[in-house]
């Protein structure tokens, strides 16, 4: 492999790296991929003013999420299974993230526990819930998150129920894997990958394992969810957890105007524009399109976060001129951890921080915060 110049490079590497069910696993959308592959589509469509003879010097891309200042206003989203993307991957990642100064969130799905990634980084991060039907181990969950010091809590709400990912089930996704022959055969051509999971014992869901009874098949994630996910979730469950919470709450999942409306009235700090990195409903529109009406709805009651598509520091531009205060990577930094490690996850957060500075630049601008929809060449009407 040579030179990795931005985050496709990336990708090819970790698909080489790491067996088809983890790979697959991340890169994959719902059913038909529609919404998956608009993610970024739409974001191509978007074209940026160039702009020339401007003084643009003394740049920054420095921002604040909820009231914590960043180096670049791009956290890492929480993901599933990341520590089989490599040993350790929650860990790995939180590192590179504060590292870096960019936050970090923890999945409910991860594979290192919160006590873990919390015992192995010296700043806090954010820890993502799922509602399940059992509330007493989510009360205990967010007393957990709240013990660890975390930050945030992101609050998810558009998997109650899991839109189907068909590469799940034809590679027999499982953490840990099965002992199948399909198994054994996606494992056995990733050597690299398989001792360097060796190397660890957390190889099962983390945040869970002894932390919940009565489930049948926990390593099953569809099962899981099918069998523990809340389908009753409704608006007034999320006073309840942000009173048992009592910090900063950030409501992830939010794709339409109307439920923008209805998530400022519960008083959270943030909401996410996000189809969940086109995973959950295929044939939602892309996250960015949604972007701008959501914006124009509740854009001045609270603040207002974007995920879905972001493959480089061009895309998170583009997102801030359409609004968003800041942004949110998922399957780019577990490209990254994925092909490298820790190494990878900073690599990726450079080559993103870079190319997000350089395209401020020949746009003309000196500071995130002065761009808008003027830097657009065709801005929503
Ligand atoms: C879980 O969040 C998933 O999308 O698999």
């Amino acid at each position: 492999m040579g030179a990795i110049c931005d985050i496709q490079d990336m990708q090819k590497l970790a698909r080489k790296r790491v067996p088809r069910m983890f790979y697959e696993y991340a890169d994959s959308g719902s059913w038909t991929q529609s919404t998956y592959r608009a993610n970024q589509a739409d974001f191509a469509d978007i074209l940026l003013r160039q702009r020339v003879a401007v003084d643009i010097t003394d740049r920054s891309v420095a921002a604040e999420m909820i009231g914590q200042p960043v180096a670049m206003p791009v956290a890492l989203a929480p993901v599933g299974l990341t520590g089989m993307q490599h040993a350790d991957g929650e860990i790995k990642a939180a590192r590179a993230a504060e590292n870096f100064g960019v936050p970090f969130t923890l999945s409910t799905m991860s594979i290192c526990s919160i006590e873990d990634v919390a015992a192995n980084t010296s700043k806090p991060f954010w820890f993502q819930l799922y509602v399940m039907k059992d509330r007493d181990f989510i009360g205990r969950l967010i007393d957990r998150a709240k013990d660890a010091g975390c930050s945030a809590l992101m609050l998810t709400l558009d998997l109650q129920i899991l839109g189907q990912r068909h590469n799940d089930i034809r590679n027999g996704l499982s953490a840990p894997p099965k002992p199948t022959l399909n198994a054994a055969l996606q494992l056995i051509s990733r050597p690299r990958w398989c001792l360097n999971m060796l190397t660890t014992r957390r190889h099962g869901f983390g945040n869970i394992v002894g932390h919940v009874k009565g489930v049948a098949d926990l390593s099953s994630l569809s099962s899981w969810t099918a069998e523990q996910f809340d389908p009753k979730l409704s608006w007034q469950d999320i006073d309840w957890i942000k009173q048992r919470w009592g910090g900063k709450l950030i409501l992830k999942g939010i794709l339409d105007p109307e439920d923008a409306r209805m998530a400022v009235k519960t008083g959270a700090d943030a909401i996410i524009v996000s189809n969940h990195g086109g995973r959950q409903l295929d044939g939602a529109r892309s996250s960015i399109s949604a972007l701008p009406e959501i914006v124009d709805a509740v854009g001045s009651d609270i603040e207002v976060h974007f995920d879905g598509g972001i493959r480089s520091g061009q895309d998170v531009l583009k997102a801030i001129c359409l609004g968003a205060s800041a942004t949110y990577i998922g399957r780019a930094f577990v490209y990254g951890l994925g092909a490298r490690g820790e190494a990878g996850v900073d690599q990726v957060l450079d080559i993103i921080y870079r190319e997000l500075d350089t395209t401020m630049a020949l746009c003309g601008e000196r500071r995130l915060q002065n761009l808008g929809h003027h830097n657009l060449l065709h801005p929503p009407s």
